[in-house]
């Protein structure tokens, strides 16, 4: 089985339910960085502060910030890992590479989870979260497609793509998944 996987896919596309089910049935490391820097927010800390203001308009945290909570993470890691919002950009992708040569875990496929936009806005709607309202999703959405999507042809190159279609339940899209990973 692939036990060192990343979810691609815009907002609202279902990664983090998928990864949280995922990492629950195969004991991976679930490294979310939407909800690290949640939980910085949460705490107060002056990185939160400064976190928060980015992504309540729905931009990108700095890289240099995110790769650092990334680097803690990944480092003296034994188990499996599924990566989920990161990388996030192909600044963040082409900087994780050294780190997983560096401890000789290499990504073995890269899922990409393909939504309708009309649906992904339901979806967030429906979720309410402090940057789920309608202009900061669209924005969101715009971001993904600017600086995010790109990472579908990076990581296809190297043959780690994977799609599958994210509509459906959330156990059909679990089954999907599930058929690429072993
Ligand atoms: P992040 O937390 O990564 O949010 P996101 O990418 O916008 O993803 P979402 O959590 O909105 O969607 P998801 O695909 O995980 O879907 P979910 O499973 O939650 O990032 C938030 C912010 O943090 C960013 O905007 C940025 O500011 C910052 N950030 C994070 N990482 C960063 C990085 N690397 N660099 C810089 N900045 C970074 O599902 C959504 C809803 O749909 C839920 O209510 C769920 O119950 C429902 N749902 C899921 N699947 C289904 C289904 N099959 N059927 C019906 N409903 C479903």
């Amino acid at each position: 089985m692939n036990n060192r996987l990343l979810f691609l896919g815009p907002p609202g596309a279902g990664k983090g339910t998928q990864a949280i089910r995922l990492c629950d049935s195969k004991d991976l490391m679930h490294l979310s960085t939407g909800d690290l820097l949640r939980a910085e927010v949460a705490a107060g800390t002056e990185f939160g502060l400064e976190a928060a203001a980015v992504m309540n308009r729905g931009e990108l945290v700095s890289d240099s910030l995110v790769l650092g909570i990334v680097q803690r993470k990944l480092i003296n890691q034994s188990k499996g890992w599924l990566l989920d919002g990161f990388p996030r950009n192909l600044a963040q992708a082409k900087a994780l590479n050294p780190l997983l040569e560096k401890i000789k875990q290499p990504i073995q496929a890269v899922i990409l989870l393909e939504i309708d936009d009309e649906l992904l806005v339901r979806r967030l709607l429906s979720r309410g979260r402090d940057d789920d309202n309608e202009p900061v999703i669209r924005n969101r959405l715009e971001v993904y497609k600017e600086k995010t999507a790109p990472l579908v042809n990076h990581y296809q190159d190297k043959g780690l793509l994977r799609a599958i279609k994210a509509d459906g339940t959330i156990d059909e899209v679990a089954e999907r998944i599930e058929q690429i990973i072993s």
